[in-house]
Order: C-alpha cells, then structure tokens, then sequence
C-alpha cells in the first residue's frame, strides 16, 4: 500500500515534467508537436457564434470585446489565447455600450478609404491609421479587419467608399501607409477582400472572369504594393469566385501569388460566410475560417483521417497561426485601458478630413466666402449627415457633426425656417417608421441605407429665403454599404427633387446676386456634368467622418486651403465607362437574396453580371481608358482646385541602378498658403503591348507652401514599376527605349516632363499562376 502511493506520489512529480509546452515566441516547432489534430483543427477555424440579423448570418464573438466581428478560438492546454477581429475600414466597429455597465466603447468615426485617397499623402494616412491603431489596442482587439483595397471598377460598387481609388499605385501606396499605420501599435490588419470582389450584387457566388492581365496590372496590383511594402498581419479573402473559382479556395491567389510572387509571412483568413470547400481553403492556402464553425473544424479533421488532407498542410497553416498568435496583444497580455483618447483622435480625424476634402469647382472664387453671414443651408443630407457607410464598414462613434452644426461652429448663422423644415419632416418621418416597425414591418437591418430620400422646397420660399440670406449651401447626401450595388438611376444620377433643388435655389439666388455652394455628402461618384455649371462651387467632403462637417466649414471659411484630389474619374456619364457594359447597374432584386450568405444556389441558367461577370475592359479602367481613348469627362482623375495656384519647374529624370529618379520642382505662385498634390505618370515607348497612354507610377504632396514658397519632391519609379503584364509569355516586360516621365496636377493637365532612357529591356518571370485561362474576350482601343 505504501509503495503504492510511493509510485503515485512519484507519477504526480513527474507530471509537470511531461506537462504539454505553452506557446512562446521560440517554440512554435515544439507546440506544433504537441498539438492534437483535433487542435490544431481548432486553431484553424474561428471561433465565433453565429448571430442571425434579419436572414444574414454575421459573426458577434463571444467574450470581453462585445461587437468584435469574430476571433480566434484559444487552446489553454498549449498556451494558446483567443483573439479578436474587429471591422474596419473608417474606424473600429466593436458595440459601444455593454450590459452590466455604464461605461461607452464608442469609437472616432475616420473618413472613409475614398476620403483617406483624395488626401494623396501618405503620411497623413499612417498618422489617421496610427490612431485608429491605438483604438484597436485600447478596446482589446488584435486585429483591425482592414484596409478594403478593392478597385473602384465601376462607380456604382456599393463599396466603394470603403476602398481607395480606380488606380493601383494610388490604391496600394494609400493602403500601406494605413496598414503601417494601425500596426504601428502592435496590432495587426487584414487587408481585403482578395481579390476581384469589385461588386456587391450576388457577392457570395459572384464569378469574375478576368485576364491575367488586367489581374496583375490592376486587380492584384494595389494589393501586391500595399503587402510588400507594408506587410500585413493578415489577408481577407474574398467570398465571389475567380475565373470558376471560390477566391478563398484559389491556391493561384493563396499561395502563387500571394506568396511565391510577392513572398508574403502572414496568415489568410476567409471573409465572414462558410463555404463547403473548407478543405480546399485549407489546401489552397487560407488559414483560418470566419467566422468560423464546428461543421468545419470537422471536416479538417475528417479529411486529414480519410488522407484527403495531409498533415502536412495542416502545420503549414497551424504554423502561420501560431506566428500570428505570437505577434496579439491577446498572447503579450497586453493590459488594454478601454480608454483611448477620443478627443484627440476626433481632432486628428478633422484634420484628415481637412486636408483630404476635394474642391471641384470655385467659379469667381466664390470660396472661401467673404462677407457672409447668414446661409441658407438646403438638402436633407444637411441634418441627415453620413459620416461613414453602412454594413460592416459602419463605426458606432459617440456622435456625428451635421453640416447645420459644423456651419455655426463656425460662425454662419443658419435660416432656421429652412432647417426647421428638414427637421420637422425627419421627425415626422421617423414617427412613421416607429409605427410601422411597431406593427412589424421593417426594423433593424444593419445593410440597409437608413439614409432621408430629399423633399422639394417650394419655389415661392426659396425666392424669399434668396433675399434673407447671403448665400445658399446646398447638401446632396448619399448613403451605401455592403451587400448591395448602387443603382445607375436616382443614384449616380440625381433625382428629379435633387435636379430641381440646385436649379430652382441656384436661379433665385443668382436673380438676387448671391453665391450657391453645392457639398457632396457621397460614398460613391455621381453625376456632375449635366447641372455642375449652377453651381457657383462645388466641394466633395464625401463621407468624412464623425467631424467632417467641420472640415467643410474650414474650407468654407478658407481657414483651410483645400488640397485633396479625385482618387478616380468623374466621368460625363455612368455609359462611359468600358465596365458599364458588364455590371448589374440596375439590378434589383439584390443582396442577401442573390445568393445569400453561404448559400450555394442552384441557377439553371447563368445570369449575365449576377452569377458572372466578364471583364471585358481589361485593363480599360478608369483614366487609363479615358485618357488612351481621348474621352471627355466631367472631371478628370486627381482633379482637385484651390486657393492659390502652383508652378512646376525644373523637371528631372535620372537613370539609377534600377529604372530611374524623378525630381519636380513646386512653387506657390499664388497669395495663400496651400498644399498641392504631384502625379508623376508615365508613357512607354510604342510597341509591344497595347498599352495606356499613360499611367501613374508615384504621386507625393508638398508641405503647407507660403506663397512664393518652393518645394522640389524626389520620386524614385522601379524597371519592375514601369513593366507591364505579358500574359502570353508569363512574364513582366518593360522594353528599352524613352519613357516620357509627366508631372501632372492631375491626369489632364501635365505641367512638366522629362525623358527617361531605358537601356536594356526588363523582364520578369513570375510563378505559373492563371496559365491556360485567358479570362474573357477584351476590347481593344487600338
Ligand atoms: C465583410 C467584411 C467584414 C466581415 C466581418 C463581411 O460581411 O465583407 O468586410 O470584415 O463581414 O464583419
């Protein structure tokens, strides 16, 4: 008996010597070892539950960080915490209040990505992001799931106010300067939706049918600047298909591209939707399933016991976990405040918007305004103020500043019969929707547009409020989000209220020799061209943020000089972009319906720009097609006015050891101080592919320039930046000869150039990915 418990005593000693390892940062090996394949099955799918809002599945993680989209599920055996993933892009979107407690999570409401594009200064970006970066540490959350990098293919993705630009160095350098930004504060980002996710009508089953090609030069390419120069923590993939493909199942996205081609360290993880081929995902290179379920961590565990997946594969992807794991805050215990400096990040959030804002028109330099003082301030969109978007992209921030209040911040002193107007009507509309959601129709819905449709204004007042008042501001307000496009009708175009708001209170001011100011409040380009000329000036703050109405007073006021620039055409209409002709422009029976979230619908007939999607454009997008084809706009890509005006000078190009170095020099020739913002496109030499006739190679924004003041800026542009995409040899190609190198205020108004001289041709093989498909038949504008 005694030697009994001897035995016993010795076998609980010995315990902690045989005791599994707990994960640390220098033996990720050892715990892979230790792991069981149930596991590492575990580490490989997210841990979220699944909360159903209105038939759309979205994930709400359980734990400490309520309203954090998902996390990680953690294994203590191994040492191995859970983490939080939380949305992005304008912000943090974790719920502000918690029960049992009451005390707020709000978080600064930021511009949205098209506002942070229009800033075309990479540095205010990281210094917005660096912000947004020290939220996610502060509210306890690892990983920012952000920036969307996405191209704006058409106007009309619902999107797109979330991502950038039309153009992929834009894109890319705008997005490594926000991933630099956030994970300046050791907090990761999941830059998204990899890739081609360019529209949101039937998102989930979506197929984009695209070369390789215009997939190298533009699709992937943003996202190829943004992970090598930035490197990223994470990866989104998206939900739509890819040539036939599920993207987050595609091992030539995953893992060719991704990290052959561009050598990426960090881990994939799907967007928030299961698809059965949980396996293939793994297979393919995507290494973590969101929100994650247990149908998927069993089959992972099946197919690893039926062979059908190799273990090996499995460590791969447990191994990039376990890197991730090693970097979170969750795993360095960081000891969070839930306190970040709100003030003074709304502070930083209006500066951005500042800097950021795009003047499009200033007719007699009606701005900044001179000896206003009472405005008459039309358009619901005024009180109605859209700070950001909706859906996922949407930022729960502690308040939003209208334009009624960012405009007597600044000292305007408002019509208030007008705004008493609006706000009655909004009450009275609200009343109504209280009504109706209490009889049970409507209700919450975090996808859809809560947004005021506009109200006409009778003639005969506006006439009146004409002789009142000194000037009249004009909000047009547009509100979008995921899960569905925008529509071509009443969207792009204004509205037959909108049409006659700006012409009836342009005409009655102009009668009474006053100034109207039109404010884009818009997620996504609509049409100018058709009634831009009754504007006196127009500004686009598009949807700025928790304090960008304040922003548009700076500018009003001419406290700030606007410097921001178009990230994408203005064009004269929606049909004159090449894409128009293959996307749902006018599809209505949208969203959660078409396809759903997960859903693998059976369609016996493919539908055209819902189940598919034919790149026909090839590369054909944005300014690169309306410059080659030598097509009008409304306003041109990096288009943007201000106070003062600039000279450029002394344009110089070196040959250096790879490609060449580019310098311009920037004078303020005008009589206020101001910012501007410098395109350096270039032109290949004739020959070899068809090629754009010109394309954007770096842009860099000078400092605040005081009048007389000059800036000469460096740019320095790749052999590999310069190449193009030879899909039929596989290759990179820039062939010798003289590349004219254009420095542009924006892309229809080149100020200075130089030649470079290529000596030798450039090639450059990369891995087989995308070999034997050919995408779609393209246009040609040869
Ligand atoms: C969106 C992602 C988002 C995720 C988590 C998805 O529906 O497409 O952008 O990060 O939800 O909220």
């Amino acid at each position: 008996m005694k030697k009994t418990m001897l035995f016993f005593a010795a076998l609980l000693c010995a315990v902690p010597m045989l005791a599994q390892p707990k994960l640390t940062k220098n033996n990720i090996d050892e715990v892979i070892k230790a792991m069981t394949l149930e596991e590492k099955a575990t580490l490989l799918v997210g841990g979220a539950r699944a909360a159903t809002v209105e038939g759309v599945t979205s994930g709400q993680a359980a734990g400490p960080v309520e309203g954090a989209a998902g996390n990680t599920r953690p294994i203590a055996r191994v040492g191995i915490p859970m983490t939080y993933l939380a949305d992005g892009p304008a912000g943090l979107r974790i719920n502000p209040t918690r029960q049992g407690t009451t005390q707020t999570f709000y978080c600064t409401g930021f511009p949205v990505g098209t506002l942070l594009a229009s800033s075309w200064d990479v540095d205010l970006v990281q210094k917005a992001t660096s912000c947004i970066g020290n939220e996610v540490l502060e509210y306890g959350v690892d990983v920012l799931l952000a920036p969307g990098v996405n191209l704006h293919r058409s106007p009309l993705c619902g999107r797109n106010f979330e991502y950038f630009s039309e153009d992929p160095v834009l894109s890319g350098n705008i997005a490594a300067a926000y991933i630099k930004g956030v994970q300046s504060n050791n907090v990761g980002t999941s830059i998204k939706h990899y890739a081609t996710n360019n529209q949101e009508t039937n998102r989930n089953e979506a197929d984009s049918r695209v070369s390789a090609r215009a997939l190298r030069e533009l699709y992937l390419k943003n996202f190829e600047i943004a992970i090598t120069k930035a490197e990223p923590w994470t990866v989104m993939s998206s939900y739509n298909k890819l040539d036939g493909e599920y993207a987050q199942q595609s091992e030539d996205l995953l893992t060719k591209v991704l990290r052959q081609d561009w050598g990426y360290k960090g881990i994939v993880m799907t967007d928030w939707g299961s698809k059965a081929g949980t396996v293939k995902s793994a297979a393919s290179g995507n290494d973590l399933m969101e929100p994650g379920n247990q149908t998927e961590i069993d089959r992972i565990i099946a197919a690893v016991k039926d062979g059908s997946l190799s273990m090996d594969i499995v460590d791969r992807n447990v191994r990039n976990m376990l890197n991730y794991i090693i970097k979170t805050p969750a795993f360095n215990k960081y000891p969070y405040s839930n306190k970040p400096d709100l003030k003074a990040h709304a502070q930083v959030a209006r500066e951005v918007a500042d800097e950021s804002i795009v003047m499009l028109r200033n007719e007699d330099n009606t701005l900044p305004f001179k000896g206003v003082e009472k405005i008459a301030l039309y358009g619901i969109g005024a009180i109605d103020f859209v700070a950001g978007g909706t859906g996922s992209g949407n930022v729960n921030k502690a308040y939003v500043v209208n334009m009624k209040e960012g405009l007597e911040n600044a000292g305007f002193k408002l019509d208030q019969d007008i705004v008493n107007y609006y706000e009655s009507y909004m009450a009275y509309d609200k009343a109504q929707k209280q009504l109706s959601a209490a009889a049970g129709r409507g209700g919450f819905n975090m996808f859809s547009s809560n947004k005021y449709a506009e109200i006409a204004v009778p003639e005969a007042a506006i006439a009146k409020e004409a002789d009142a008042n000194d000037a009249a501001v004009i909000v047009i307000g547009r509100n979008a989000g995921e899960g569905a496009d925008r529509k071509f009708k009443d969207d792009f175009e204004l509205t037959n209220i909108e049409r006659e708001l700006i012409a009836n209170v342009s005409i009655k001011f102009h009668e009474a020799g006053k100034k109207v100011v039109v404010v884009l409040n818009v997620g996504g380009v609509v049409e100018t061209n058709s009634w831009k000329n009754y504007a006196d000036a127009i500004l686009l703050p598009w949807s700025p943020g928790q304090e960008g109405a304040n922003a548009v007073a700076d500018i009003i006021t001419g406290k700030v000089n606007p410097s921001g620039k178009l990230p994408m055409t203005f064009p004269i209409a929606f049909f004159d972009h090449p894409s128009s002709a293959n996307f749902p422009y006018n599809y209505t029976n949208n969203s959660q319906q078409a396809g759903g979230f997960g859903g693998q619908r059976q369609q016996p007939q493919l539908r055209k720009d819902v189940d598919y999607v034919n790149y026909e454009e090839g590369i054909w997008v944005g300014y690169r097609y309306f410059d080659t084809a030598d097509k009008e706009v409304s306003y041109p890509f990096g288009f943007g006015l201000s106070y003062t005006t600039f000279a450029y000078s002394k344009p110089v190009v070196k040959a250096a050891k790879d490609g060449f170095t580019a310098s311009v020099t920037v004078t303020n020739t005008g009589k206020v101080a101001g910012k501007e913002a410098v395109q350096v496109y270039v032109s290949a030499p004739a020959g070899g592919l068809e090629k754009p006739e010109k394309e954007l190679k770096a842009f860099g924004k000078t400092r605040l320039l005081q009048p007389g003041e000059s800036q000469t800026l460096t740019f320095n542009v790749s052999a590999y930046e310069l190449a193009s995409f030879n899909q039929a040899a596989n290759q990179w190609e820039a062939p010798a000869g003289n590349y004219v190198v254009k420095f542009a205020a924006s892309a229809a108004n080149v100020q200075a150039s130089a030649v470079y001289k290529q000596a030798k041709a450039y090639t450059k093989k990369v891995s087989d990915a995308f070999i034997g498909y050919d995408g779609v038949k393209e246009i040609s504008l040869k």
